[in-house]
């Protein structure tokens, strides 16, 4: 059976189960208002996955993904890639990572597999091995660096300039990253490996590339935290700092240990994080709602340029893992980890789709499996307020929470025009409605570990505007 359509065939069958699939997906997060712009990890451990011409031509028709990483250099992905405006980071696989530590060697894979598609592939950056150094073969981790410089020396040669050479880490290079200020790199391997990488780094003006996973860290107390859902923060007292959110916690503890170097200063390239749609029946932390979450609070985050706490205004190359579903990785939840599935139906949005208002559209009455839209899908105002029995405690959380996650507090504050009435549960509505609005109007958005309620009736009073 031909599975390999593409959406814009004249399938209505599966155009139909796209629409379907965007209404409900929508159900759970649509960030229409905004376009992001993210990297996407295109892995290929499945029997059932389009065409790479496909893919090229959907990624860039249908999204905005405007970088991709592939984890080899397969010649027909690289040509398909040709004269999109979309850039390429290709692999080194970690089988041949000795023997391009040798000059001669890492000229002729140049010639193999970056010389047939330059520059009409926009090939930015190439990544010698996968996660090599946490996986602990002496022998390997020795010929990382040597074989980085060489394959930039070939680059070199070849007369190309405008490629980066790195290599990505699991977090697993970290022998202490909590609290984030005391990050420091596995003790053997700092001195010897990772300060020479990140000296070539410097001078290459190449980032040090890294695959935080909350999704990897989190523990029952911390899934919110790991989610970028509201929660009570992790303090830093060296620093003062109080975290709100895992993904800024594990990046500022890389940070740290290459400031620790002296290397604070060479950039950071999320080369992959996520959180997978599906798992085992009792996986704990492992939802569709929960992968909206995480995956789409951190495009947002990193398309703010607000950085991290250690890192202000910093911006970082991401990249998600991953694009597609691959059936024939092991595991249920290591197959769903992809925004879409292999007949490019979205698993769910995290704003990046084109044209969504346009896809939304069709009546729902072609719709018969949907849920019943919400007064927010149905383009109605909503706020969200404290429920009736929340406790000012648990609504102090919640400010605290919201003024600490850059939203603008400045109104509740004294002199504010909703400072007044002076109580905890009227600033608390104030906030938690500006973070709700701020931050796509989901029905997750005014959770707050469910003292909040979305309402159509607007709190507005006097001189006080409430967002919608
Ligand atoms: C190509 O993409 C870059 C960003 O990745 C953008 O700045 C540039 O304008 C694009 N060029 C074209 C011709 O679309
Ligand atoms: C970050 O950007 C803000 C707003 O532009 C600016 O006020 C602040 O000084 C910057 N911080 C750093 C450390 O550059
Ligand atoms: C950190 O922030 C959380 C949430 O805003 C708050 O509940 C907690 O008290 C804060 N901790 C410290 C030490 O400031």
């Amino acid at each position: 059976m031909e599975t390999h359509l593409m959406m814009g065939s004249s399938s209505p069958a599966l155009f139909t189960t796209f629409l379907i699939s965007v209404y409900l997906l929508c159900h759970f997060v649509c960030l229409v208002a905004a376009d992001y712009t993210v990297g996407v990890n295109y892995g290929t451990v499945a029997d059932n996955l389009p065409r790479p011409y496909q893919v090229a031509s959907f990624l860039k028709d249908q999204t905005t993904i405007d970088r991709v990483k592939i984890f080899d250099a397969n010649p027909d992905i690289i040509t398909s890639f040709a004269n999109y405006n979309i850039s390429l980071t290709i692999t080194v696989p970690n089988g041949d990572v000795l023997a391009v530590s040798n000059l001669p060697a890492a000229q002729s894979w140049v010639a193999a597999n970056v010389l047939p598609h330059y520059p009409q592939t926009k090939i930015r950056r190439i990544a010698v091995g996968n996660e090599v150094i946490a996986a602990g073969d002496k022998n390997l981790i020795a010929h990382v660096v040597p074989a980085m410089k060489s394959v930039h020396a070939a680059l070199k040669l070849a007369g190309i300039t405008d490629v980066q050479v790195s290599t990505p880490h699991s977090m697993g290079i970290m022998a202490k990253s909590e609290p984030p200020s005391s990050g420091r790199f596995r003790r053997g391997y700092d001195k010897v490996i990772f300060a020479p990488m990140l000296e070539f780094h410097r001078q290459t003006a190449s980032p040090f590339m890294v695959c935080p996973y909350p999704y990897f860290g989190f523990t029952d107390k911390t899934l919110d935290y790991a989610l970028f859902k509201p929660n009570g923060g992790v303090f830093d007292e060296a620093t003062g700092v109080n975290y709100t959110n895992m993904f800024d916690a594990q990046m500022d503890a890389v940070y740290s240990a290459m400031k620790r170097l002296g290397y604070g200063d060479v950039d950071i390239v999320v080369a992959e994080t996520g959180w997978p749609s599906a798992g085992d029946p009792n996986q704990q932390g492992v939802s569709l709602e929960n992968a909206v979450s995480y995956n789409a609070n951190l495009v947002k985050h990193v398309n703010s340029g607000l950085g991290t706490p250690l890192m202000p205004n910093r911006t970082f190359d991401t990249f998600l893992f991953s694009l597609f579903n691959e059936d024939l990785k092991p595991g249920l939840s290591e197959r769903n980890f992809g925004l879409f599935r292999p007949d490019f139906a979205p698993v769910y949005d995290v704003g990046i789709l084109r044209n969504q208002q346009q896809v939304v559209a069709p009546a729902p009455t072609t719709i018969t499996a949907a849920p019943s839209p919400t007064a927010a899908d149905k383009g109605q105002k909503t706020w969200c307020v404290p429920k009736d029995d929340a406790t000012d405690a648990a609504l102090q959380s919640n400010i605290d929470y919201v003024c600490g996650s850059g939203v603008d507090c400045k109104p509740i504050q004294d002199g504010g025009p909703c400072f007044l009435p002076n109580t905890v549960r009227s600033h608390a509505s104030y906030a938690m409605n500006a973070y709700y609005q701020a931050y796509g109007r989901n029905d997750y958005n005014c959770d707050f570990t469910s003292t909040g309620v979305i309402t159509t009736a607007d709190p507005s009073y006097q001189e006080c505007t409430y967002v919608a």
